[in-house]
């Protein structure tokens, strides 16, 4: 009971911990160590060898040639190995194994070096997205996860001539890879039903050249609206949904109407089928916005999961009702204590875009931005400006260095740089990754040749918007600048 004694400062916690390794013991007790618990290889001596000079291969009578999983003794509240192979990974001797068993003095206690500082086997630092922990044999051991920002990738694609430039994330420091796709993405590919969408088809006159340049926020100052952060939230499917029907109802209503659409109301309220913030589907999104309608960022406000996490989703806090003539009304009050305006916005059915290029700029010019899916790889994380690509960087990397997922954005404009190596066509896209990701939060990536699968399946709707709502709001619009000054 040495090391109850070492802990009985209070009787209470002597207590907890007897009955703990009261537990344990009966568990060791019931079966003889199982060869998975010993292949686990459960470095006892992680944080070194604690009471060196117990006895323990000596009281246990002696020590066992070979292999032998059955020669243990109890050790703290686990148990240790007199057989000799046990010193071949030195982790789970009995302290006293060395001395008793072969007559040597115990390999020393791993001591671990970092920047001129020592550290005991079992103190742990971390590298990035990797644990690094002292091992016994006096080496750091780091876990090998692919990071989310890795130095060298972002030094690859700057001294590459790629068309645009990698930056460091402080937002992203520290994730891995798979947690970023995990937990920043989250748009389910369209299904073979939605993929076979008719496309629209489109009076394409070609007579009517289109500009060289065109931007969505020049062309309808006010009406569009500014990237949002989604946080550690796989619910690019809500946002770039909200983000599109925000800017079209803006457009439509000829600015009467400027609400930023909730995209907390999707990830909480349209739940058949969708998966909050472990990700959902464009089309579910959309459906929800024209048959319930959902209501204004400023009413029901997004509250991104304190912990990146999947499944959990809170509660949904806004439903609509039918008031008659297709129109919708909460039934429920803002969920926050400064906002009033509950009213409820819908759209049409979306349509599909062709995948034609000119098609899909004639698209966002005539109406507004686009949404579109896109596949995000490895690299698109670190960009910062200029026209995107995805790179070559790591490609000659381990397999789990490449990764790519399904993410949605939102399509504002198009252009092209002129260079000395020709010109370079590129979509204006906004993100959902906050401002202070890539270009305000906008990126440009390569247009023309579905980089990353954007131009493959891009999806335009309308607000649902009448003269009737054009004139309440307008009055709604005044009455709140009214307020506010
Ligand atoms: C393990 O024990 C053998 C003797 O039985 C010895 O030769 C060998 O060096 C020991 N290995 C370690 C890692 O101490
Ligand atoms: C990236 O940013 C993080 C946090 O701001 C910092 O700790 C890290 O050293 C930076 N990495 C590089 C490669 O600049």
């Amino acid at each position: 009971m040495r090391p109850l004694a070492l802990l009985g400062s209070t009787i209470f916690v002597a207590l907890l911990l007897l009955l703990l390794a009261a537990k344990d013991g009966s568990a060791a007790r019931r079966g003889a160590p199982s060869r998975t618990r010993r292949d686990l290889n459960n470095p006892l001596h992680r944080g070194g060898i604690r009471d060196p000079y117990g006895s323990y291969c000596a009281r246990r009578g002696g020590c066992c040639p070979g292999r032998d999983d059955q020669c243990t003794v109890p050790y703290l509240d686990t148990i240790c190995y007199c057989d000799l192979f046990c010193n071949r990974t030195v982790a789970d001797c009995c302290p006293d194994f060395w001395g008793h068993c072969l007559g040597v003095s115990p390999p020393h206690i791993g001591v671990c070096d970092r920047n001129g500082n020592r550290f005991h086997s079992g103190a742990t630092y971390r590298e990035n997205c990797n644990l690094c922990t002292c091992g016994s044999d006096g080496r750091w051991d780091c876990e090998q996860n692919a990071c989310l920002i890795e130095d060298d990738m972002i030094q690859a694609i700057n001294r590459g001539n790629y068309g645009w430039r990698a930056g460091n994330y402080s937002k992203f420091w520290g994730m891995t890879l798979d947690e970023g796709l995990r937990y920043r993405l989250g748009t389910q590919p369209p299904s073979r039903i939605v993929k076979n969408m008719n496309e629209i088809q489109m009076n394409m006159d070609d007579s009517k050249p289109l500009p060289h340049y065109f931007n969505a926020a020049e062309n309808w100052p006010g009406k569009i609206h500014e990237p949002l952060d989604q946080g550690n939230c796989a619910a690019s499917w809500a946002f770039s949904t909200a983000a599109v029907a925000s800017d079209r109802i803006a457009i439509q209503s000829m600015g009467h109407m400027t609400p930023q659409l909730s995209p907390q109301n999707l990830i909480s309220c349209d739940t058949r089928n969708q998966g909050g913030c472990a990700g959902g589907r464009i089309d579910g999104a959309w459906w929800y916005l024209r048959r319930r309608g959902v209501v204004t960022e400023d009413c029901y406000p997004y509250s991104p999961p304190q912990q990146a996490q999947g499944g959990e989703r809170a509660h949904c806090m806004m439903h609509s009702r039918s008031v008659g003539r297709g129109k919708r009304q909460a039934t429920a009050p803002c969920p926050n204590s400064h906002s009033y305006n509950n009213d409820i916005y819908q759209s049409t059915p979306p349509y599909r875009l062709s995948t034609n290029e000119k098609e899909i700029m004639k698209e966002i010019m005539d109406n507004g931005p686009v949404q579109a899916i896109l596949e995000v790889h490895e690299d698109f994380f670190v960009y910062r400006s200029g026209i995107y690509r995805h790179t070559d960087v790591n490609y000659h990397k381990l397999p789990h260095y490449r990764k790519h997922g399904t993410h949605s954005v939102r399509i504002t404009g198009w252009g092209e740089e002129v260079s000395h190596d020709g010109t370079r066509k590129y979509w204006l896209a906004s993100n959902s990754w906050g401002k202070d990701w890539g270009e305000d939060g906008y990126f440009r990536i390569a247009r023309g040749e579905n980089e990353c699968q954007i131009e493959a399946f891009v999806i335009g709707v309308w607000g649902r918007v009448t003269m009737e709502d054009m004139h309440n709001h307008h009055h709604h619009h005044n009455h709140h600048h009214g307020r506010r000054k």
